[in-house]
């Protein structure tokens, strides 16, 4: 028997590391034995309240779904040739025949499996396995930690291209985690002027590591009483109050888009600024069809994860990794690397 330890979240600040035997892949789905794994926001958010919105964790529930590997194992139909190789396990499978699958649009999709989202197992394990279909074999130049990356690089992506960022645009970030740098970086690669805002000097910080100049600090001054154009809003902080200002910042026709999840379900909205404006605003929803993208952008030496990945933790220490963001604002990604 091939031993899986698989982390589970057992109840609410309570992960259990148990050993099972290694899952057997079924049709056209592979045997992955995982190397790195983010720890996202989300896993955080399910380890201290058990839930995100309609999502509850009724079940023990393994964690992790930014996940890196390699293919030990196929199932039939699954090609046996890519044994041996390095992927990117792109998170979300979706049921492949509603209309939002046959029109691209596959984040939508209702029947989406996603990892670490109940009742869907994720990826703080030794093993998973996942749909031969959305796992991508990266060069040998991407490290494994920039494998699980290309999951919140992927939410940068969708974002920038939701936004339509074109050269030349300037593009307000708002919020400097994982996300704000991810998004922040691909803006940088679309061509824009990049404008990153944060309350934390440390994720200022970070976000200087990584050549961004044009910081603005949040507690200095709201967004919107800082003197800041912006053509484009990105906002990833999930801080109600911070969409209701940064939307004010948009020149007339200005797009804006919502990453950033507030725990409120509804919040308020500066419409007549919209209105007189025309503004275009849109939340954003994961992504789609980003991986080869975010694969080639690593390759091209073009997105920086070092001063993002703080701190790096074995499966048995998954409770640190998911603890460490909040005593340590400056640790900005824990990874956890099984092996
Ligand atoms: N829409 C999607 O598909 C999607 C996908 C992934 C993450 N998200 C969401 O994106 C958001 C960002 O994710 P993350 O992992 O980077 O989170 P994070 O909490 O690490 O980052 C949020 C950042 O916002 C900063 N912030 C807080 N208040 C601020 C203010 N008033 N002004 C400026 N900055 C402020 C924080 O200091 C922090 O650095 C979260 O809400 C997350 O749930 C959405
Ligand atoms: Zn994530
Ligand atoms: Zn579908």
């Amino acid at each position: 028997m091939t031993r899986n330890r698989r982390a589970k979240l057992v109840k609410i600040g309570q992960m259990v590391v148990e050993s099972e035997e290694a899952p057997v892949p079924g049709g056209n789905e592979y045997l992955i034995k995982i190397t790195a794994v983010g720890v996202c926001g989300s896993d955080v958010h399910y380890f201290e309240h058990g839930k995100i919105g309609r999502f509850v964790v009724e079940a023990p529930l393994v964690l992790g779904h930014e996940a890196a590997g390699v293919i030990v194992g196929a199932g039939p139909g699954a090609d046996t040739a890519r044994i041996g190789h390095r992927v990117a396990v792109e998170p979300g499978v979706p049921c492949g025949r509603c209309m939002q699958c046959r029109s691209g649009g596959y984040n939508l999709c209702p029947d989406v499996r996603f990892l670490a989202t109940p009742p869907i197992d994720g990826a703080f394990a030794d093993y998973i396995v996942h749909s031969a279909d959305f796992v991508y074999d990266v060069p040998d130049d991407l490290s494994d930690e920039q494998a699980a990356l290309c999951e919140p690089l992927s939410v940068g992506i969708w974002a920038n291209r939701r936004a339509g960022v074109r050269c030349g645009d300037r593009v307000l970030v708002t919020g400097c985690g994982p996300i704000g740098l991810m998004a922040a970086q691909v803006a940088r690669e679309f061509g824009a002027h990049v404008i990153l805002s944060d309350v934390v000097p440390s994720r200022r910080d970070a976000a200087r590591s990584l050549g961004f100049d044009n910081l603005h600090d949040a507690t200095s001054s709201p967004v919107d009483g800082s003197g800041i154009v912006a053509d484009v809003l990105v906002e990833c902080t999930g801080v109600a109050d911070v969409a209701l200002r940064a939307i004010k910042t948009l020149t007339p026709g200005g797009r804006a888009v919502l990453v950033g999840m507030a725990p409120e379900e509804e919040q308020a909205l500066p419409v007549a600024v919209i209105q007189s404006k025309e503004i275009m605003l849109t939340g954003v929803f994961r992504y789609a069809n980003t991986y080869p993208l975010a694969i080639e952008l690593f390759h091209q030496g073009r997105i920086q994860v070092d001063p993002i990945v703080g701190a790096r933790f074995s499966l048995e220490d998954v409770t640190a990794a998911l603890k460490i963001s909040r005593i340590d604002p400056s640790c900005i990604k824990p990874m956890v690397l099984p092996g």
